[in-house]
């Protein structure tokens, strides 16, 4: 193993990716940032510089951070926000493989760029031999907006409409937007070009697909090319027939591994990534940042060694599945026999609420009580320094459990028209069951699926639908547990899994991440 030393500087640039010039919140002046590629073993060693001139964070969605708990960039449950100017080191082992990414976990900053992908690589990979050559994408929704002024109207007394509206659809972090439709006398380009890969006649391609949305449901799909899915966030998946797909059903934050055979006509083929509209909610004419040109669909080139440069011809697949749902096992089984714990000694049901406050802005919560940080809470800063987590029922949104290597079951009722996929920090779990109905009476515990269920660390829960997980408490820490449309977060829907806090209490925790909140209550003081 070895360690691999990286260095983020955090900074806000003037960048184009559908064509529509705005200031992107990058790191080291890319968006997508830079790709983070290691061997699973490694050490990360990343040294973070603030230079946004807001505070932020980093996640590293989807890695485990076993004994690292507060290197898991969640602000206000592990870690106090990186001031402007300041400076932290993110230092943790990869004890697994696969796609993953990172991104801010402060306020909306990853809607406005601030992530990229996490490549975890292993020899023991069921599937390294299946494969020639490999190639990463990630699509997105996009925004011409920054987010504050979006998240502002979002979160503003007696709103009732829905999120903001995505204004483009990326593949890799580029675009194409119809510029007539932008206000005059602003900087933008229709004719931005489009993605294109490469690929020899004859080779096999694995593509790693990662959904950096905010808010978007993608189907992505290359004509003529059906993907055969080899992993789902970290899990290797059976090699099944079934687990053939023409157009792949992908939710915010979820990630797939593909191989795709060149083994049509050298040619051109178009590479779709389009916004499920419908799995959004209704748009009007009064939601945030309506924008009736948008184009949902956007578009790269799988371009075979020596055909033209003529745009492709070839046509879309046609789709019927609703995309709005999970892929279910019979696709994404995992490959090695994975079945379900049972040893569950904590069943946790959790509602999605709306919840009105004193204000009059509707929050969204979990059993009716909404999580938002107050960074420079005592309280809460108690509890990331380990101090006080013990506490945990006094705490917003907070679940505890303490005994060590428990299975724990998540029961998540979704009564509302909106979906919402939600993710696990610090693990992956078992799906146990999924459908429609958002109450008990909805699921049949003798309907588990305990033996061969989908293993993933972010699954969607439609409107009006329900999802039971089970996960093993083999982590001590404090883990956020949230849906993933980042308007929601900002809404507080999220929840604090304090793991074992016993075990927890007695890990030593860095000089540095105490630090790190000094640091930020003088920055916060001087800020008012
Ligand atoms: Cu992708 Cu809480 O994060």
């Amino acid at each position: 193993p070895t360690t691999r030393y990286y260095h983020f500087e955090l900074k806000i640039i003037k960048l184009s990716p559908d064509g529509f010039e705005r200031p992107v919140w990058s790191v080291n002046g890319q968006y997508p940032g830079p790709l983070i590629q290691a061997n699973k073993g490694d050490r990360l060693v990343i040294n973070v510089t603030n230079n946004l001139g807001d505070p932020a964070t980093i996640h590293w969605h989807g890695i485990f951070q076993r004994e690292t708990n507060w290197y898991d960039g969640v602000p206000g449950q592990t870690q106090c926000p990186i001031p402007n100017r300041v400076s932290f080191t993110y230092n943790y082992t990869l004890d697994q493989s696969g796609t993953f990414w990172y991104h801010s976990h402060f306020l909306a900053q990853y809607v406005d760029g601030l992530l990229g992908v996490l490549i975890i690589h292993d020899k023991e990979d069921p599937y390294l031999n299946y494969y020639d050559e490999e190639y990463v994408i990630t699509v997105s929704d996009w925004y011409h907006s920054p987010s504050a002024p979006l998240l502002v109207q979002r979160v503003a007394p007696y709103y009732t409409g829905f999120n903001p509206y995505p204004d483009a659809a990326l593949i890799s972090g580029i675009g194409q937007y119809n510029c007539s439709a932008a206000t005059a006398g602003l900087h933008c380009n229709s004719n931005v070009s489009p993605p294109t890969y490469n690929v020899q006649k004859g080779k096999k391609y694995r593509f790693r697909i990662i959904n950096t949305s905010a808010y978007a449901t993608f189907t992505f799909s290359i004509d003529n090319h059906p993907l055969k899915v080899i992993e789902v966030e970290g899990t290797p998946v059976k090699d099944v027939s079934s687990s053939v797909v023409k157009v792949l059903p992908i939710h915010i934050a979820q990630r797939y591994s593909v191989i795709l055979t060149a083994d049509q006509p050298v040619a051109n083929y178009y590479i779709r990534a389009s916004i499920i509209d419908s799995c959004l909610a209704a748009r009007t004419n009064n939601t945030i940042n309506y924008n009736s040109s948008i184009n949902f669909n956007a578009t790269g080139i799988l371009h075979y060694n020596g055909a033209d440069s003529n745009k492709p011809t070839s046509t879309a697949y046609s789709f019927t599945f609703p995309p709005c749902q999970d892929l279910n096992s019979s696709t994404i089984q995992p490959y090695k026999y994975s079945p379900a714990p049972t040893n569950v000694t904590n069943y946790f049901v959790f509602n999605v609420t709306s919840i009105l406050n004193d204000d009059g802005v509707t929050l969204l919560g979990i059993n009716g009580s909404s999580f938002i940080p107050i960074f420079n809470n005592p309280a809460n800063q108690r509890i990331m320094l380990k101090e006080n987590y013990t506490d945990f029922e006094e705490n917003q949104n907070a679940y505890g459990y303490d005994i060590p290597n428990e299975a724990i079951q998540i029961t998540l009722l979704n009564n509302q028209s909106a979906n919402h996929p939600f993710h696990l920090h610090g693990h992956n779990f078992w799906i146990v069951a999924q459908g429609p109905g958002s109450t008990m009476a909805n699921i049949s515990t003798s309907k588990y699926n305990l033996k061969n269920p989908v293993i993933r660390d972010t699954t969607l829960v439609p409107a009006f639908s329900h999802v039971v997980i089970r996960y093993i408490a083999d982590n001590p820490g404090v883990w956020a547990f949230h849906c993933h449309i980042e308007w929601h977060v900002e809404l507080g829907l999220v929840a604090q899994l304090i793991e074992r806090p016993t075990e927890f209490s007695n890990q030593t925790l860095p000089d540095d991440v105490r630090a790190l909140c000094v640091e930020y209550n003088n920055y916060y003081k001087k800020q008012k």
